[in-house]
């Protein structure tokens, strides 16, 4: 499958839509959602709760679909695949960070972060190298054989993000991801996030409410009555408007 990489959006979503459908009930909970988001850059998306955040994230994720829309990711039109192609697809170029980290309690921080790549058929030996320098490089480098249970609630999220960056996927959709954590811990998040997406050009759309988060990325979005409005932020960055 060729990826239309000569571009430099990477993510291209046009009049997403979804409403959720119970008994005779019709929820509209995205309205009219349209997005870019080029490589290398970081899109917070803010919203209160129940207001659709972690419903477009699925969606940008190809794990729902839309009930009318166009998303478009590194130039391929992901829901016109096959859905066997389509998880090759996520499995290959999109990494997720949940807001429970989902770790595998019975396995090691290394294990957990090779997983995905191993799941993929990846060379162990590689993928164990890899793994282990990802860890070093977001300070847990003394963790490699704790399991979940004996990391903080900090090192398991960072475990969590370096697990959804294994496989160098193009884009990394977060989900509040540092809804658990700490002051000081959320903040070690927001800088692990940017220097990751800095180092290996990943786009990043992380879902929050936390407004120094949000406000620590390229761009800001607020989700509001089921679309997005973009707040330009009072600060250099360049082409970014
Ligand atoms: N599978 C579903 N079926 C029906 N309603 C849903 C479903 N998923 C989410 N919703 C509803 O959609 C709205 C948005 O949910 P969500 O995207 O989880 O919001 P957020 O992540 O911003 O808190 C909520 O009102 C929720 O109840
Ligand atoms: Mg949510």
């Amino acid at each position: 499958m060729n990826l239309g990489l000569e571009r430099d959006i990477i993510i291209e979503a046009q009049g997403i839509r979804k409403v959720f459908r119970s008994g005779s009930e019709e929820l509209e909970v995205l309205r009219q959602v349209d997005l870019e988001v080029g490589r290398g850059e970081l899109l917070a998306i803010m919203g209160v709760s129940g207001v659709g955040k972690s419903t477009l994230l699925h969606i940008l994720g190809t794990l729902d679909r839309p009930t009318a829309g166009q998303l478009s990711i590194a130039g391929v039109d992901v829901f016109g695949l096959s859905d066997d192609d389509l998880a090759r697809f996520r499995n290959r170029h999109i990494g997720f960070v949940f807001q429970f980290h989902h770790l595998l309690p019975e396995f090691t921080a290394l294990e957990n972060v090779m997983l995905p790549a191993l799941v993929a058929a990846e060379p162990e030996e590689c993928i164990r190298e890899e793994a282990a320098a990802l860890l070093h490089s977001v300070g847990l480098g003394k963790r490699l054989y704790h399991r979940p249970g004996e990391l903080s609630g900090g090192e398991r999220q960072r475990v969590a993000v370096v697990r959804a960056l294994i496989r160098k996927p193009l884009v990394v959709l977060a989900d509040e991801p540092s809804g658990n954590l700490d002051v000081a811990s959320s903040q070690n998040l927001h800088e692990l996030i940017r220097e990751l997406s800095r180092a290996h050009s990943q786009a990043f759309v992380v879902m929050t409410h936390d407004r120094v988060l949000a406000e620590s990325m390229d761009r800001l979005g607020h989700l509001e009555w089921g679309a997005l409005r973009m707040e330009s932020l009072s600060r250099g960055n360049g082409n970014q408007s």
